[in-house]
C-alpha cells in the first residue's frame, strides 16, 4: 500500500504552504492565500497522470462515486448494474442516488464480466457501474461495446485503480464519468480524498456544482450567484489536497516499483503447479498494487491463508476475512437496513438481495488470495518473502499434488 508507506518532506512542504496562509478552504479568499491553491494543483496533477480533460477533487472516493453517478444523470428508480465484489461504497453510492443496484457476475479479472452484465440487463437498466478491482482492470473493449449497443451509461469506479490503464488509456476514462479514491490505503493518499474525472465538460460542471451545495463556481470561485441544482457538501479541504498533490507526484515512481516487485513474485510463483493469477486484460497497464493469486479451489485457498497466517506474512481471502468487499458480508444490504431505500420501497427491489445467486463470483472470490505489494521492499526482503509465500502454497497444495 504505497499511500501508507511513503510520507516525507514533500508532503510536509505542501501542507506547510497551506498552514502558512491559514486558508483551509478550497474556494475564494484570493487576497489572503498568497496564490496557494492546493485542490486545484492536486486536480492538475491527477490530470497529468490520467490525461483526463477534467478532474475535480472531493472529500473521499465514496463521494467521488456519488459525483460520477449524479453527473452521469443517475437518479431515482434507475437500475444500475454493480458487481458483488467491490468496497461497499460503490453500492451505497447507487442507493444514495436513489438508484436500484442490480448485482451481476464478475470473472477472473475480479471485475464485472460482459456476460454477467448482459444477463442482468432489464428494460429499467440505465447504467453500469464498473469497478476496477485490486489495481487491475475489467475487459473494457467488450464492456464499452456492450454499453453502446444496449444504450447504457458506463460509469467507472476506479477507486482501487488510480495509475492503471488499458491499452494506454487510464481506467476511469472509458465511460461518461469516473472516480478514484485517495484514502489512506490507496496507491496515493490524501489522508481522505477522492477525485472525479471526465472528458465531458457538462459532466464536470455538474460534479463541481453537486459537490458544493449547487454553487455554480463561476470563474472557478464560489460566490453567491446561481444554484442550478441541489447538491451537498463533498468538498475536499486544502490540507488533504496538499497531501494528495505530493503523493500523486510520486505515482510514476510507485508504479515502476510496484510493477518490478509484482513481476518478480509472479515469475517465481508461476513455477508452482496449481497456482494462477487474476486475469489482466492489459498486463502492462496494471498498477500492481496487489498480487492476486487464484488457487485451484476454496479449500486450497483457505489452507493457503492459514499457512500465510502461521508464517506471519499477510495475504487474505475476501471470503474468510470480514473485509466488507464481498456480497456475502453485506447483511445490512440483504436485510435492507439502509438509510436510502426509498426508490426500492416505492418501486420494489429489482432483485431479492437476501437470496441473490452469483455462483461464478462466489467461485472466483473463494479461490482468490490478495497480497499487498510494498514499494519499499528491498531486493533481499522481496526474495525472502517470495520464498516464504512459495513454501506456504506448496504446503497448502500438497494434499492436491499427493
Ligand atoms: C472500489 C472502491 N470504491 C470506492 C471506495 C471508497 O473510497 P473512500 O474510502 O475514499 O471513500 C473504495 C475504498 O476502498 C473502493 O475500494
Amino acid at each position: 500500500m504505497p499511500g501508507t508507506e511513503l510520507f516525507g518532506a514533500e508532503e510536509r512542504k505542501e501542507v506547510n504552504d497551506v498552514l502558512d496562509t491559514g486558508i483551509l478552504f478550497r474556494y475564494n479568499h484570493d487576497a489572503q492565500r498568497n496564490n496557494i491553491w492546493k485542490a486545484r494543483e492536486f486536480e492538475e496533477e491527477v490530470k497529468k497522470v490520467t490525461k483526463a480533460k477534467f478532474a475535480h477533487a472531493v472529500s473521499s472516493g465514496s463521494t467521488a462515486v456519488s459525483c460520477a453517478l449524479a453527473a452521469a444523470g443517475i437518479g431515482a428508480g434507475d437500475e444500475v448494474i454493480v458487481p458483488p465484489f467491490t468496497f461497499i461504497a460503490s453500492v451505497e453510492a447507487v442507493l444514495f442516488a436513489g438508484g436500484l443496484p442490480v448485482f451481476a457476475e464478475i470473472d477472473e479479472t475480479l471485475c464485472l464480466s460482459p456476460e454477467g452484465i448482459a444477463a442482468a440487463i432489464t428494460p429499467r437498466t440505465k447504467a453500469v457501474l464498473l469497478v476496477h478491482m485490486c489495481g487491475g482492470m475489467a475487459r473494457l473493449d467488450e464492456i464499452v461495446q456492450l454499453c453502446k449497443e444496449k444504450n447504457l451509461v458506463l460509469i467507472e469506479d476506479a477507486g482501487q485503480a488510480f495509475g492503471s490503464s488499458y491499452k494506454g488509456r487510464s481506467v476511469g476514462l472509458f465511460g461518461k464519468t469516473g472516480s478514484y479514491s485517495f484514502d489512506f490505503f490507496k496507491i496515493a493518499t490524501a489522508g481522505e480524498g477522492g477525485v472525479f474525472v471526465t472528458d465531458d465538460e457538462q459532466c464536470y460542471i455538474h460534479a463541481t456544482t453537486y459537490s458544493d451545495h449547487g454553487h455554480d463556481h463561476i470563474g472557478n470561485n464560489r460566490g453567491m450567484e446561481n444554484h442550478p441544482i441541489v447538491g451537498f457538501n463533498f468538498r475536499i479541504g486544502e490540507l488533504n489536497a496538499a497531501i494528495g498533490l505530493a503523493q500523486t507526484r510520486r505515482v510514476p515512481y510507485i508504479l515502476q516499483k510496484n510493477r518490478e516487485h509484482k513481476a518478480f513474485l509472479t515469475k517465481e510463483l508461476s513455477k508452482i503447479s496449481g497456482v494462477s493469477f487474476a486475469e489482466l486484460p492489459d498486463p502492462s497497464g496494471d498498477s500492481a498494487t496487489f498480487l492476486n493469486l487464484l488457487l485451484p479451489d476454496t479449500a486450497a485457498a483457505k489452507r493457503t491463508v492459514e499457512e500465510f497466517n502461521q508464517a506471519g506474512i499477510g495475504g487474505f481471502n475476501y471470503w474468510f476475512v470480514n473485509m466488507y468487499h464481498f456480497i456475502n458480508q453485506w447483511t445490512h444490504l440483504k436485510e435492507m437496513k439502509t438509510a436510502a431505500p426509498l426508490a426500492i420501497q416505492i418501486l420494489g427491489g429489482p432483485q431479492d438481495y437476501s437470496s441473490v445467486k452469483l455462483p461464478k463470483s462466489q467461485e472466483v472470490i473463494g479461490r482468490l488470495i490478495s497480497f499487498g505489494i510494498r514499494v519499499t521492499w528491498t531486493e533481499e526482503e522481496l526474495k525472502t518473502l517470495t520464498g516464504k509465500i512459495a513454501g506456504c502454497i506448496q504446503k497448502a497444495l500438497s494434499p492436491i499434488h499427493a
